[in-house]
């Protein structure tokens, strides 16, 4: 088969959140904050928070393993496997080589994983969506999976509201339809403002020792109106830009899922786009922002609850650390079972 001929689509999807749930008023009693501020300037009532062994690689072979019996395929049908994640079980080998172990996908198919923080998702479908139209790769999974309650400094009120814990994961396959799944992306980058958000510690450049634990150099540290600002504007524009990429307009769009990090960021992008934010679904309010894992959490509960549908066009759209952000345009299909 010529690749060419070659579309992929989204065939499933599964998630995995952790059992623990972080009120904000349990939050209130950890720093100087309270539900009303938590909720009027984020949306986020609640998180989840993994336990001490419940790591990426474990969070994301569960949402992995529902997404393959939703598929209806096996382990061995895989020949490729992308995790999207800022927080890695380890500084290497990859959460990719541990999640392939832990789900015993086979051991001669590539295995990597994608650094671009909350655009991670969006960058690892576009990798994984080249790779496939080579026709190299018939399935495909890519996961996002993040254990953000590791790396945020639980004294730091303008931070530890945000940020929650969980995994999302997708079946990718290959159509001859040019119809169905993705029809255009777009990813982009500017590391000129990476210091926005960023973690100095922990790395090649600093690593770990009693002085820098001690300064708090291994947590999230954020600008947050700075990012908020950026996130507007690089969210707006990326939908902007998808859409003309593949000749579509904004009213075409069924579902625009956003990356899930503050319910006025998604307020300000749909009204930039004059588009109605009951068609931005969120579930800000119970994870919060769990980077990577964000968009196949939204993604993954538009559809169990019967709002995407078959032949729904759908905006996927991100930004995150780096800074980076990317969008993706697709037509659901779901495969005649
Ligand atoms: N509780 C109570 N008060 C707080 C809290 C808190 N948790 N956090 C900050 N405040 C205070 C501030 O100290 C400030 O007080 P001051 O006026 O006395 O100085 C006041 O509240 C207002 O703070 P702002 O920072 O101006 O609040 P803002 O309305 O900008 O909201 C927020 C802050 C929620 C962080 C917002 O800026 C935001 O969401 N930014 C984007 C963050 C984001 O999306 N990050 C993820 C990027 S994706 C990735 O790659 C991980």
């Amino acid at each position: 088969m010529s690749s060419a001929e070659l579309s992929v689509f989204i065939q499933a999807l599964g998630v995995h959140t952790p059992e623990r749930k972080l009120t904000n008023a349990e939050l209130s009693s950890m720093v100087e904050t309270s539900d009303e501020w938590i909720k009027t300037r984020s949306g986020i009532s609640e998180r989840r928070i993994a336990g001490p062994d419940e790591n990426p690689s474990d969070m994301g072979a569960q949402a992995a393993a529902q997404a393959l019996k939703r598929a209806g395929l096996t382990t061995a049908d895989i020949d490729l496997l992308i995790v999207a994640t800022m927080t890695p079980d380890v500084p290497f080998p990859s959460t990719a080589c541990l999640l392939q172990a832990k789900l015993g996908l086979r051991r001669d198919i590539p295995c990597f994983d994608v650094s671009a923080a909350c655009s991670g998702f969006v960058y690892a479908l576009q990798v994984a969506t080249d790779m496939m139209r080579s026709g190299s790769y018939r399935h495909a999974l890519v996961i996002g999976a993040e254990k953000l309650s590791s790396v945020v400094d639980w004294s730091d009120r303008t931070t530890c509201v945000l940020f929650g814990d969980g995994a999302g994961a997708a079946v990718l396959t290959t159509t001859t339809d040019k119809h169905v799944g993705i029809l255009g992306n777009l990813l982009g980058a500017d590391g000129n403002n990476s210091e926005l958000l960023h973690c100095v510690g922990g790395g090649s450049a600093a690593p770990a020792t009693p002085e820098s634990i001690k300064a708090g150099q291994h947590h999230l540290r954020m600008n947050g109106k700075e990012v908020f600002r950026h996130a507007v504007r690089v969210m707006t524009e990326s939908c902007e830009r998808v859409l003309a990429k593949c000749g579509m307009k904004s009213e075409q769009v069924a579902w625009f899922i956003p990356h899930q990090a503050n319910i006025r960021i998604l307020e300000a992008v749909a009204s930039q786009l004059n588009v109605g934010l009951d068609r931005f679904p969120s579930n800000l309010d119970r994870y919060g922002n769990t980077s990577a894992a964000s968009i196949p959490l939204a993604l993954e509960e538009a559809w169990r609850e019967g709002k995407i549908k078959h032949g729904d066009l759908v905006l996927i759209v991100a930004f995150g650390a780096g800074l980076t952000w990317g969008a993706t345009l697709l037509r659901w299909h779901e495969p005649p079972r």
